[in-house]
């Protein structure tokens, strides 16, 4: 489902709107939620959205089990990470007790990092992790979480977390794997701006080729996709 809004604060309170009410399903129907938090600055509006009223006072946030779905290779203090983002927007002033957090530890080496976080979500969520809900973006060069164009996107690999050495960066990121993103109930991608726009064309009306838009690997193989895009990332599209 591809829904388009007007600018990126429809996108922000759409996309808040939207988590608080799948944790609420999910809560309803099977008494929890995990929910996989996404990096990168467009979710930290919509995080800041759910952790001020009315949402925050609406979702029973101690049903919830917070998840990465990437991470950079860095301390969970660095400017850089996903988790310091997410925690200043969302898990700190909702007050989330770290019992309910389950951070990727970007400041150990990144396989290492890779195998624990594998590890913790088969502890947390079984042998075939399935997610309520993953918070996906989208880079200007179709890349979701951190599955980099170039880097082969191992579509069937067994490996439920990967530690891919990122060229671009001259880094390591930690990911979930697309087996890990597409065994979720629901997968939303939030993308906003006009500097998305090639590559959401690519990614929705391009032909299919993961290697080289990487976001064209997320396909929810029992839940649902939902696309949450604004106009101006919206604008290269030819059927809207
Ligand atoms: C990250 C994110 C990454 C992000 C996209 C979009 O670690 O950077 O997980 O996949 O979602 O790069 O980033 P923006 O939202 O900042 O455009």
């Amino acid at each position: 489902m591809l829904e388009i809004v007007d600018d990126a604060d429809a996108l922000a309170q759409t996309l808040a709107d939207t988590v608080a009410a799948e944790i609420g399903n999910a809560i309803a129907t099977r008494g929890h939620c995990a929910l996989a938090l996404a990096g990168g600055s467009t979710p930290k509006t919509a995080y800041a959205l759910l952790a001020a009223t009315p949402l925050r006072e609406g979702v029973d946030w101690s049903k919830v089990r917070f998840f990465f779905g990437d991470e950079r290779c860095v301390g969970p203090d660095d400017p850089q990470s996903n988790y310091k983002m997410a925690y200043e927007a969302l898990l700190g002033p909702l007050r989330i007790p770290a019992e309910q957090i389950f951070r990727m530890r970007g400041e150990d080496e990144p396989a290492n990092a890779a195998r624990d976080y594998a590890a913790l979500l088969r502890s947390q969520l079984g042998a075939k992790p399935v997610l309520d809900l993953m918070m996906l973006g989208m880079g200007p060069d179709g890349h979701t979480a951190s599955l980099f164009p170039g880097s082969d996107p191992l579509e069937d690999d067994d490996s439920l977390v990967r530690a891919p050495y990122v060229a671009k960066f001259s880094a390591y990121r930690l990911t979930l794997t697309p087996r890990v993103i597409n065994s979720s109930r629901l997968v939303a991608i939030a993308a906003a701006g006009s500097e998305k726009a090639e590559a959401l064309a690519a990614a929705l009306e391009g032909p299919r080729d993961p290697l080289r838009c990487p976001v064209q690997i997320v396909a929810p193989v029992r839940g649902r996709l939902l696309w949450l895009v604004d106009r101006a990332a919206a604008s290269g599209l030819r059927k809207t």
